[in-house]
């Protein structure tokens, strides 16, 4: 059974003319223990379909199964309290709060939830062992590396049990190699059997996930499934038309460095003046 079932999902912000379709007639299942990867460019709708996913955000018109309950409809207090056993969050911004100490920030769902201070603790100090972060327990976020704060947001996601992972751009303000640990740790909690929804600007990251979905205008335009630890087809060929246009370029002598150089407004307009005359020229053809 999916763990995730949306059908005819819609979301519309603002009113008449202001109103904009950030969701538009989505389904997607989602199976336990997937790692799907959401891409797409901006504003097409990713993070409206997290956050509906996460039951921060309720769909305008449709229906969402979250394990087998349906919960678009499901009163303030009840859905709140799925949200809290069932998901963690991982953000881009990380979201520590800033004065007090990882372990605590880690242990705060748990005190959400009415469990005692030694137990919260005590648990807390195990997932900040399997994040490798057992050192800075008691250090503060600002003490902390992006990476390490990272590292620290995805034991607070992992200390509940939840069944499900939304990250959000969790690398979007990492160097590479924080990344490759964040992502390297995300790895093992969906090789745990967790399932993992991550939304990314990063086409190589696609690797980590076993299944990728492509998102324009609020809806989803491609869907495919991907071995763990390969990119998937179509990223692949995408990026292998980058290779190949990068490697013409190099070729013909465009370096980095002229492409880097700001074009000035004369050549602009020059090129409107010729794709005026190109038009000009196709009309008279035609
Ligand atoms: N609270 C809101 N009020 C009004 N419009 C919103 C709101 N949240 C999102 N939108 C609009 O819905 C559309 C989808 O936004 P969303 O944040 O889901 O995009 P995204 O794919 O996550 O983009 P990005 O890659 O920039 O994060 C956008 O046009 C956005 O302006
Ligand atoms: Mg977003």
């Amino acid at each position: 059974m999916a763990i995730i079932e949306i059908s005819n999902a819609s979301r519309i912000f603002g009113f008449g003319d202001a109103a904009t379709i950030a969701l538009d007639d989505v389904a997607i299942n989602i199976e336990k223990g997937e790692f799907l990867a959401i891409m797409g460019p901006s504003g097409s709708g990713k993070t409206t379909l997290m956050n509906t996913i996460g039951l921060l955000d309720r769909p305008t018109h449709g229906t969402y199964k979250l394990e087998g309950r349906d919960v678009a409809k499901m009163r303030v207090n009840r859905r709140a309290k799925m949200r809290r056993d069932n998901i963690g969050f991982v953000f881009q911004s990380f979201n520590l709060l800033p004065r007090v100490s990882i372990i605590e920030n880690v242990s705060l769902p748990l005190l959400y939830k009415g469990m005692g201070q030694t137990k919260r603790l005590k648990r807390a100090a195990a997932v900040l062992e399997q994040v490798g972060l057992s050192e800075r327990e008691y250090f503060y976020p600002h003490q902390l590396s992006g990476g390490e704060l990272q590292r620290a947001a995805i034991a607070r996601a992992l200390v509940n049990n939840p069944s499900i992972i939304i990250a959000d751009e969790p690398t979007g303000n990492l160097d590479s190699e924080s990344t490759r640990v964040v992502m390297e740790l995300l790895g093992e909690v969906h090789k745990m059997g967790n399932t993992i929804l991550m939304v990314t600007h990063n086409p190589i990251l696609t690797r980590y996930a076993s299944r990728i979905i492509y998102m324009r205008d609020g809806s989803i335009v491609y869907d495919e499934a991907s071995a763990v630890g390969e990119l998937p087809g179509r990223v692949e060929r995408a990026l292998q038309a980058v290779r190949s246009s990068r490697e013409e370029e190099r070729l013909a002598g465009v370096s980095d460095y002229i492409r880097a150089i700001p074009q000035n407004k004369t050549p602009a307009r020059k090129s409107q003046r010729i794709k005026k005359q190109t038009t000009r020229t196709r009309k008279k053809r035609s």
